[in-house]
Formats: C-alpha cells, structure tokens, sequence
C-alpha cells in the first residue's frame, strides 16, 4: 500500500536548528524511498518570496505562501519538510487546516542558546537594533501549544532529534 503524503512543518527560532535536523529527515526519508520536497525558509525568501520583508504582514504571505507549496506537495504522496521560523500560531493553524497530515514540530531550543551560538551573527545585530523586528528579540514568537512532536535540543545532537522524527512517523503509519 502507498503510503499518504505529510507535512512536516519545522517551526523555532532562528539558529534553533530547524534546517539541520530538517536536512538529516530528508536524507532519511530519500534513503527509505519516500517523494520528499524542503522547503528551507533561507532558501524559499530567495525564490518563492524574494522580496519581501519580515513585518507581520510579509511573514504571513511567505507561510501562506510555504503553506500552500507544501499542502499540494503532500495530497500527492510527497514528504513536504519546511523550515521556516514561523512565528505566529494563527497562520501555522491556518495552514494545517489545509494541508493533509500536517505535523507540526517544535524546535524547542530557547532564546538564550540561540542568542549564544549566534551561528550567523544576528542576534548581536539584532540587540544593537541594527536589524529590526528581530523574532524573540524585538518581534514575537509564539510557540505552538500542541504540536505533534517537541525536539528539546538541548543535551542532544541533531541526529538524535531526527530520529525523534523517524519514529514519530514510523509509530503514526505515515513512514
Ligand atoms: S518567517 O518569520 O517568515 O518564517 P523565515 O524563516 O522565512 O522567517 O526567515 C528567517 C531567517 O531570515 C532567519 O533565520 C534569519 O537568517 C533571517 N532574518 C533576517 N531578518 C530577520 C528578522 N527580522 N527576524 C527573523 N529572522 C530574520
């Protein structure tokens, strides 16, 4: 039997890890010969939404936007993977409401250790107010309150968090 398609919708903060641990269930997934499509915030902003910005308003178009790519990618029988941080509960409801099978996944990792790997120097930016309406800094993040799967990043390497994933999918028939 063909397995149905899903939407495993990655949402954090920024230098939570969602690409990484994204990346590592993609391969996953291809190795197990699944259809699977990332949609990565970073690289959707340079394509799909180039141009826009992140006031609430743009947010919001590039997760519809997102949304909408990946909910007709999975009524096809594909793995559709995002990464994008997401920020708002309303637009991510919003989107599950369309999409088949959505999973929503909570990279949980806090502020506070994002701020201190700071991978690409953002946050320092983002305090001296250089960068503007910056997500947990000077923008809000809300985070999901019943996601399909939380990822506690923290005391854990990304290969372990995507075997979270994995046997989450394994045990809800969608792997
Ligand atoms: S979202 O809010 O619309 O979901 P998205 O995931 O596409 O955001 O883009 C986030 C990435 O854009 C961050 O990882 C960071 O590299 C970059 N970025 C630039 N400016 C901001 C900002 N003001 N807030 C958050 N991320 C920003």
């Amino acid at each position: 039997m063909e397995l149905a398609g899903c939407c495993l919708w990655f949402t954090g903060l920024s230098g939570a890890g969602k690409s990484t641990i994204a990346n590592l269930v993609v391969e996953q997934l291809r190795e197990r010969g699944r259809k699977v499509e990332l949609l990565d915030g970073d690289e959707v902003r340079e394509h799909l939404s180039k141009g826009l910005g992140f006031s609430k308003a743009d947010r919001d178009v590039n997760i519809r936007r997102i949304g909408w790519v990946a909910s007709v990618l999975a009524r096809n029988g594909v793995v559709s993977v995002t990464a994008a941080i997401s920020p708002y509960r309303a637009l991510r409801d919003e989107v599950r409401g369309w999409t088949d099978n959505f999973v929503e996944i909570h990279v949980a990792t806090s502020l506070e250790d994002c701020e201190s790997r700071d991978v690409k120097g953002l946050y320092a930016k983002a305090r001296t107010g250089e960068i503007p309406e910056f997500t947990g800094v000077s923008d809000p993040y809300e985070p999901p309150l019943s996601p399909e799967i939380t990822l506690e990043t923290a005391g854990h390497t990304p290969e372990e968090s995507a075997a979270v994933v994995i046997s989450w999918l394994e045990q809800h028939d969608l792997l």
